[in-house]
């Protein structure tokens, strides 16, 4: 449709309705009066609110000179001012200039995710109030005497700009199904931290490993090393990873509730899962070892009240972590609003560990997955109880293997490592032999119905030490 020309042209939409776009894509910029532009003249910046005033005079001033003199006038403002807007109006008639309302027909949802990518969106509140305002208005506007009341409907959407995952989207997974992450509990990184970090992590996405996970303590735990070798935060730890930008999952095994506040965890897997686009998971459970909770001036209540607090930390997590910032009703928890940004990029898995029957419970019930140890037979049983519980949990073991490159080289690693066990025992227990002597023994875990491996070896020095579980990852 061809618009009259010159002519007074008003402009009605909410915010991120496209009226500015709109008229610079019609109109000469000298045509156009904006009082977002005009705040900018006379304030600070065309979102100075504190010039607003200044800004509508010099706007009103304006349009009164361009449509006395018959020019054609573009009025970029909301538009819902009745008495400034029927004031036009009357200033273009009596100077016999063509009157069009422009109405931009912009669906809310298009509106609001527009308003959301810009740099200085308006508040979500303020934009509700202007989409009401906006509906109320249309229908008035026929009966106000403007010549012609021309609607701009939106083109489609844009393309989501949801940022896009780093690399492949696709899970890693072994050829017998399973999806393995090394588990990475021993630090033993001597002068040079961050190098040592990275050569491991990068091993690990170099062999395919699906992803890397570190235990949560605050005191290396005995049935790894000794109480003063070095046991990083996890999340900072993650954070680093997260850095390098490879194809890992990230994530904690577990991260204990007992402590941090669930908000503080739900508020750390967030920002690692868009910074790993989309890879972080947690792991989560009661916290078990009353040592480093009194060395670190924790509380360590008894088992009961640890899982409830584990019942009402998933809660809490999951209420910030979904759409929107609307206040949050449970049954174990209330919160008066769920703002928390950056929210996780997707659904971001909540692993729960332990294998006590509560827990058990509580992951079947609550949780994406479970952690277990692999040991069987204990396994079939935990297995039974979680498949009776929920048919979609996901099953995730701990492995804890002794792995050489031969026979020979596994039993010299389980004479290194055995301590005070027998080494007969030790090797039963780690299963020491060759990682084609694990994959076999995976096997059984896949027909059990298995999903996730966490592989930790004890021995594990350093990249080199990842090279040789490779075999294991693909
Ligand atoms: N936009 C878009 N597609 C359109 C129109 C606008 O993607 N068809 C984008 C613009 O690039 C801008 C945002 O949506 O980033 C808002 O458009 P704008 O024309 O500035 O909206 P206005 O109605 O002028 O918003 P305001 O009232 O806040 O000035
Ligand atoms: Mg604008």
């Amino acid at each position: 449709m061809k618009l009259p020309d010159p002519a007074l042209l008003v402009l009605v939409g909410p915010s991120g309705s496209g009226k500015s776009t709109w008229a610079a894509a019609h109109y000469r910029r000298d045509e156009i009066v904006s009082s977002d532009a005009l705040r900018g003249v006379v304030g600070s910046g065309p979102h100075d609110l504190d010039a607003t005033a200044d800004a509508f005079d010099l706007l009103e001033r304006v349009v009164a000179a361009r449509t006395g003199r018959g020019l054609t006038t573009v009025v970029d403002t909301l538009g819902t001012d009745e008495a400034r807007r029927l004031g036009w109006l009357a200033s273009a008639r009596a100077s016999g200039l063509p009157t069009v309302a422009v109405v931009l027909d912009t669906p809310d949802a298009e509106c609001r995710r527009r308003n959301a990518t810009r740099d200085r969106p308006v508040p979500a509140a303020t934009l509700t109030g202007q989409l009401e305002r906006h509906r109320a208005l249309v229908p008035r506007l026929e009966h106000e005497g403007w010549d012609i009341v021309h609607t701009v409907t939106a083109a489609p959407p844009a393309p989501d700009p949801a940022p896009a995952p780093v690399t492949d989207s696709t899970e890693r997974r072994t050829s017998q199904g399973l999806k393995v992450v090394l588990q990475v509990s021993r630090f033993p990184w001597g002068q040079d931290p961050l190098g040592w970090l990275t050569a491991v992590a990068r091993a690990a996405d170099e062999a395919g490993f699906a992803g890397l996970s570190v235990m949560d303590h605050l005191i290396q735990i005995p049935q790894v090393d000794r109480a003063w070798a070095p046991i990083p935060e996890p999340w900072v730890t993650l954070g680093a990873v997260a850095g390098l930008g490879t194809g890992l999952e990230l994530g904690t095994l577990v991260t204990p509730v007992t402590f941090r506040a669930p908000g503080i965890t739900a508020k750390a897997a967030a920002t690692l899962d868009v910074l790993t686009g989309g890879r972080a998971f947690v792991g989560v459970g009661a916290g078990w070892w009353d040592r480093e909770h009194a060395a670190y001036g924790l509380a360590f209540p008894p088992a009961g009240p640890r899982l409830d607090e584990l019942e009402r930390g998933i809660e809490t997590m999951r209420a910030l972590w979904a759409a929107g910032t609307k206040a949050y009703d449970g049954s174990r928890v209330s919160l008066p609003e769920t703002t928390c940004y950056p929210r996780p990029v997707g659904e971001l898995p909540v692993i729960v560990g332990g294998t006590g029957r509560r827990t058990l419970r509580i992951a079947a019930t609550l949780g994406d997955a479970a952690n277990v140890p692999s040991a069987r037979p204990a396994l079939d049983e935990h297995v039974a109880t979680l498949r009776g519980l929920s048919e979609s949990v996901r099953i995730t073991v701990l492995d804890l293997p002794t792995i050489g490159t031969d026979r020979e080289d596994a039993w010299a690693r389980v004479e290194r490592l055995r301590g005070r066990t027998p080494a007969a025992a030790y090797a039963q227990r780690t299963h020491a032999g060759t990682a084609a002597d694990q994959r076999d023994r995976w096997g059984g875990l896949v027909e059990l119905g298995v999903d996730t491996v966490f592989l930790g070896v004890a021995d594990l020095e350093g990249a080199e030490d990842v090279a040789r579980l490779a075999a294991l990852a693909t």
